[in-house]
């Protein structure tokens, strides 16, 4: 692609991955992604802000060369995750007299992943100015979004806002600027629960912060650009503090059969008390679905076989995944069958200690399910039913 005008004397330069399928070697990306980058071009200096992932380092040497740009002044780096700072390298070797500017926390940063020289790097403190000329760069420092040494750059002059992995979405699109609301808050929203949520108390202070500054673009370093910034914005806010939605999410595996009886008995009792109920089937789902229908879950209810005398693996991952995303959860439970023992509900519940829930009951049986372990499903439905009544949710 070629070099694209966000606003005047402000360019895309970035790279979008139309191919790419797993991030971090672990969550799905069914739309691919993109690695933005901005190139600001003051009357007097020339500043990137960040750069693209080291696989993507020919686009952006193709961009440079287009733009015939002889000389750099700044390298902004906001992030030292390598899908924005793997080309780092390249930038600085090309422009021998371009400086890195980033926070002292990404400096020993920058040296350590990217063996980039200190004598290379300018470190910048919070709310810190950089003048262009004509144009001034302002640093926010903004710790856990994603990494702590993560900061924000905002330009004056043109309201732009570039808030690095905050607000993004893994979505490759020819979209400049968001285009297809929909599909752009499924991306976004799948980037939050995978990316986000872990740190959403930080994330919550950042909004607040950031309420003060007059944004006419957010431009952030995955998927299309802002250009109604309200949408995103309170997009995050429902997402980090809004009501919760009256349902459950249901992870589960069931090996020959006894524990998707278990899991249709809930999904329907739990129809009846009309409380949404969102099966996840873990040997084939999405785990990126999962962690975006977790994104504002009261309650999960996890289902398991025993296998080896424990829970089954992909359900054991399913509970790690959960404890490390860290969602907003008030309720968890535990359904599953055995055959001559085992100690499945100990082992999930011992995986999950940064979930502040409340454990009700677990139904675990005794090979096929009978109608009384059918009845206690009834009754879990309704203990969920009775503590959803409580908890001020949204209607799903
Ligand atoms: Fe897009 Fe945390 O890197």
């Amino acid at each position: 692609m070629r070099p694209r005008v966000v606003a005047e004397s402000v360019l895309w330069v970035g790279s979008v991955d139309w191919e790419r399928e797993l991030f971090d070697e672990l969550i799905p990306l069914p739309d691919g992604t993109s690695y933005n980058a901005y190139l600001v071009s003051g009357s007097e200096r020339t500043a990137l802000i960040d750069t693209v992932d080291p696989t993507k380092t020919d686009e952006l040497r193709s961009m440079l060369d287009s733009l015939g740009l002889k000389k750099l002044d700044y390298l902004v780096a906001h992030h030292a995750e390598q899908d924005h700072s793997g080309s780092i390298p390249y930038v600085l070797e090309r422009y021998p007299e371009a400086r890195l500017v980033c926070t002292l926390k990404a400096k020993g940063l920058m040296v350590d992943l990217l063996g980039v020289a200190e004598d290379r790097i300018v470190t910048v403190a919070d709310g810190e100015t950089l003048s262009l000329g004509d144009l001034t760069l302002e640093f926010i420092h903004a710790p856990w979004v994603h990494w702590p040494e993560t900061m924000l750059t905002y330009l004056r002059e043109r309201r732009i806002l570039f808030p690095c992995d905050l607000f993004g979405s893994h979505l490759a699109t020819s979209d400049l600027f968001v285009r297809d609301p929909s599909r752009v808050y499924r991306g976004a929203k799948r980037y939050y629960a995978e990316i986000m949520m872990p740190f959403r108390t930080n994330i919550a202070k950042h909004l607040e912060r950031l309420a003060s500054y007059d944004i006419g673009i957010i431009a952030p370093s995955h998927g299309p650009l802002h250009d109604s910034p309200r949408f995103i914005i309170d997009a995050y806010r429902d997402w980090v503090s809004g009501p919760l939605s009256n349902k459950v999410v249901i992870p589960y595996v069931s090996m020959h059969g006894s524990t998707q009886v278990l899991v249709d008995r809930l999904i329907s009792a739990l129809s009846d008390l009309d409380i949404m109920a969102v099966p996840h089937r873990l040997s084939t789902g999405d785990t990126g679905r999962l962690a975006m229908e977790l994104v504002d879950a009261p309650s999960v209810v996890l289902g398991t076989p025993t296998v080896l005398a424990g829970a089954h693996p992909l359900v054991a991952y399913a509970a790690v995944l959960a404890n490390a995303l860290r969602p907003r959860l008030q309720f968890a439970s535990i359904v599953g069958s055995y055959g001559w023992g085992g100690k499945a509900v100990e082992q999930l519940l011992a995986l999950v200690p940064n979930l502040k829930v409340e454990v009700l009951d677990p139904v675990i049986v005794k090979g096929y399910p009978r109608e009384q372990d059918l009845t206690a499903i009834d009754g879990l439905a309704a203990r969920i039913a009775e503590k959803h009544r409580g908890a001020g949710l949204k209607a799903a």
